[in-house]
Order: structure tokens, then sequence, then C-alpha cells
């Protein structure tokens, strides 16, 4: 058993449901084998526990681990590509980049890279956009388990509009993703995610197999894109006869509870109708959305109609793996949309980094706040004492102002330790 003690920030409570900011100072949270037995005044807690060893975290503020619910595996050394939108960007950056992991070595260096990425960030639990290549998805998850993140990924399908290296058959797409769930669901904390990359590069048939995988896998996820970007959104409509871009997906059996899509800039009413019904959940991804110039996310209508919203880095659409970023960008973006925005507190941010995630993963009885009975994913925000971060929380108003500034100055840099079920998997030096 462990004992930290530390000021605790977290969101039980959905901010957008009336829920507000829990913070607690001086407390203590037990931890055996991974899960918070008991939260309490440390001199409580340390009274039922004497002999325990404590790990003092007062000078930093603790937090749950972050919830990344879209981020690409094979974009990590395409992030920063700025001037372009989406298809130019697919075509010029972000597909000759992903072709690469063709090759098993090349993939292992960019699984390394980006697990990385993810750790010193602070993300915790991942829904990660796979690799076109079944192999290299078989590294992402290897490389995964080792270091105990939970990832849910799959093999990203396309069989047409790409380049041909990239593309599959409907029979090849259904085998292969059937080989590697059997392979990887389950394990530890990896879950499979059947991936149709988007409805403008996959048939109707494309989209059926991936229905009939979907169904096959116990328990699988579905992941994709959807309404990011108008051009791309004109096509879809086109190419599908004027099925809305969310009713392809539906006309598929790839939308429920299990589904989370990208983006959705753009939707209709009857599409986020759709999206409700279905109780599928949107990964609003703001730095990618303001550098490909795709769009203001719509966040006030996702809200009016009930769809559930968590955030997504987009990497490598998006400009990197901390969710502190989005989280700001995603208020920026509100603050921007002036009467049609949505007014976002640093609560609602936290909540979007964490608990929305966590909801959307349905791993929400387990992660997202840092109370006794859930696992101990955390993160441990412990920026120089002067550097301006460090400052600007000694002198906050109060733990609102804090988180305030975590959000308006954090980067990955000022992340110390990080844990997921109750094991530390990065150092304050590394
Ligand atoms: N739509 C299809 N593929 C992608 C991708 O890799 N990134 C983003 N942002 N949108 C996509
Ligand atoms: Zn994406």
């Amino acid at each position: 058993m462990t004992i930290y003690r530390a000021t605790v920030l977290d969101t039980p409570v959905d901010p957008f449901g009336g829920g507000t900011l829990r913070a607690e100072s001086d407390i203590a949270l037990a931890v055996r084998d991974g899960q918070i037995t008991a939260r309490g005044p440390f001199a409580d807690v340390r009274a039922a526990t004497p002999d325990d060893e404590v790990l003092d975290l007062r000078d930093g503020v603790l937090l749950p681990g972050f919830v990344d619910t879209h981020v690409h595996f094979p974009q990590v050394r395409a992030i920063g590509a700025l001037g372009m939108p989406l298809l130019d960007w697919l075509e010029h950056s972000a597909l000759p980049e992903e072709a690469r992991l063709h090759e098993t070595g090349y993939a292992q260096s960019v699984a390394t890279e980006f697990l990385h990425g993810l750790t010193r960030a602070g993300t915790t639990s991942a829904l990660v956009f796979g690799s076109h290549f079944a192999s290299a998805v078989d590294v992402l998850f290897t490389q995964a388990e080792q270091v105990g993140l939970r990832v849910t990924s799959g093999l990203v399908v396309s069989d047409r509009l790409l380049r041909a290296d990239l593309l599959t058959t409907p029979e090849r797409a259904y085998d292969e993703s059937v080989a590697l769930a059997s392979r990887w669901q389950g394990h530890e904390r990896i879950r499979y995610a059947v991936t149709p990359r988007f409805s403008y590069s996959c048939s109707a048939d494309l989209l059926e197999a991936c229905g009939a995988a979907y169904k096959d896998i116990d328990d699988a996820w579905c992941t994709s894109h959807v309404n990011e970007n108008l051009t791309e959104v004109a096509e879809v409509t086109k190419l599908f006869g004027g099925t809305s871009y969310v009713g392809t997906y539906q006309d598929h059996g790839l939308l429920d509870t299990h589904t989370i899509l990208a983006h959705n800039v753009h939707p209709t009413d009857a599409e986020l109708d759709m999206l409700s019904a279905s109780r599928a959940a949107v990964a609003h991804c703001p730095t990618s959305n303001a550098s490909l110039g795709s769009g203001m996310f719509p966040l006030a209508a996702h809200l009016h109609h009930g769809v559930r919203v968590a955030m997504g880095t987009d990497v490598g659409g998006g400009t990197g793996f901390s969710m502190l970023k989005e989280g700001l960008q995603a208020y920026f973006i509100q603050s921007l949309l002036g009467a049609q925005g949505v007014s976002l507190t640093p609560a609602h941010l936290l909540h979007l980094a964490t608990t929305a995630g966590a909801d959307a993963l349905g791993l929400r009885d387990q992660v997202g706040e840092l109370s006794a009975g859930k696992r101990f994913d955390a993160v441990f925000v412990a920026p120089a004492a002067d550097s301006p971060l460090g400052v600007g929380i000694r002198h906050a108003a109060g733990p609102d102002d804090a988180l305030a500034k975590i959000f308006a100055m954090g980067t990955p840099a000022d992340i110390g330790r990080v844990w997921v079920d109750g094991k530390q998997i990065k150092h304050d030096t590394w």
C-alpha cells in the first residue's frame, strides 16, 4: 500500500450537468494493487494505516490521468506541417509518413516515440488511430502493453481515393481486423477498435465489412472521422448518393455507444439527433480544427442535442500530445464564437480532458476521477517553482484559478510523474 499526500483536483460530477470542481488540499489517497482504497484528510487516512509508505506530493497538483479520445499512432513525425487543409495535408504530409510504417523496424521506432509522447503529456488512456498495416498495429499493441497504458486501437482500413499502398479490400479488412482482435482484445488494458479511416476513403462494401467485424469481435469499439472539412463533407455526400455523413456509419451498423467519431465540426441537426439517439460520442480536436482550418466546433449544438463530447489531440493534424493545450484551444474557440459559444470554466476543461473521455471510452467505472474504488491513473503537475506556472499556482486566488493557470500555461515539461493502475510509468526526470 502507498499513501499519496497531495492537493487533488477532479470532476466527479459533470460540470455540464451542474457539477463543480472538486478541490481538496492535503488529502491522502491510499492505493493498494492499483486501486484507490481510501480517500480523506491526510491525518485520518494516515492514522488508519500508520505503517505504509507515504509519497509527499504537496509541491504540485494531482489530477486524474488524461484521456485522449483521438490520436494517430503513425503521425508523430508529421506533427507541425502547417498551411494545408485536410485533403491536401493527408496527401502531402500524413499519408506519405503513414506508408513508411510498412517496414516493421520503422513502425517500432515510431511506436516508441508515440507512447513516449502520450506518457510525457500525462495521457493514461487513449483511443488510438492505428496503422493501415497489421504488422504495425501488432507493434503498437506490443509496446503499449509493455508501457502499461490503456490503449484502444485497431487496423485502419480504406479501399479508395488514398495512395494505393494504403488500400485494402473488404475481405482482407475483415480478416485482418478479426485476427488482430483475437490476438489482443482484453490483454491487460488493451482493447480493439474497428477503424474505417473515413467514409471518403471507404466504399459501402468496406463499411459493411467493418460492420461485420464490429459485430463479430466481442466488446469491440469503433472509431472514425466525420464532418471535419466542408470539401470532404460534400464529397462524402456525393459518394454515398446524398446519405448524411453520420448516416454512412449508421447504415452499416457502426454507430452505437462504443463508437467515437472525431471532429464533427459541420453536423446537421438530423446528424446530431442520430448521434444522440445512438449514444455515440464525438472527439473534439480543437488544435487540429484550427491548424487544418477545418472550422469552429459547435459545442453548444452538441450539448443542446445531448451528444456526448470528449476531447482528442488528433496528433499529427493536432499540434502535440498535450491535453492541456487542447483544453486551452477548446476554450479559445468557444470564446471566439461569442454568443454561439459555450462559456467554458476550468472545471469544464478538466472534465473534457478526463471524465468525459473515460465516459466515452466506457471506462468511467474505473478511471477519470480520483475517488475510492477507482483505479489509480493520475498525473502529478509539478512545474519548477520559479516558472510562470509555478508562480501562478502559488499565487492563485483558489483552486479554479490554479487550474485555469495549469490549462493556460502547462506543457508536458510540467508533468512530473504519471501512474496507470498504480504503476508509475513516468518519473520526474523522464
Ligand atoms: N480524416 C481522415 N484521415 C484523417 C487524419 O489522419 N487526420 C484528420 N484530422 N482527419 C482525417
Ligand atoms: Zn484524426
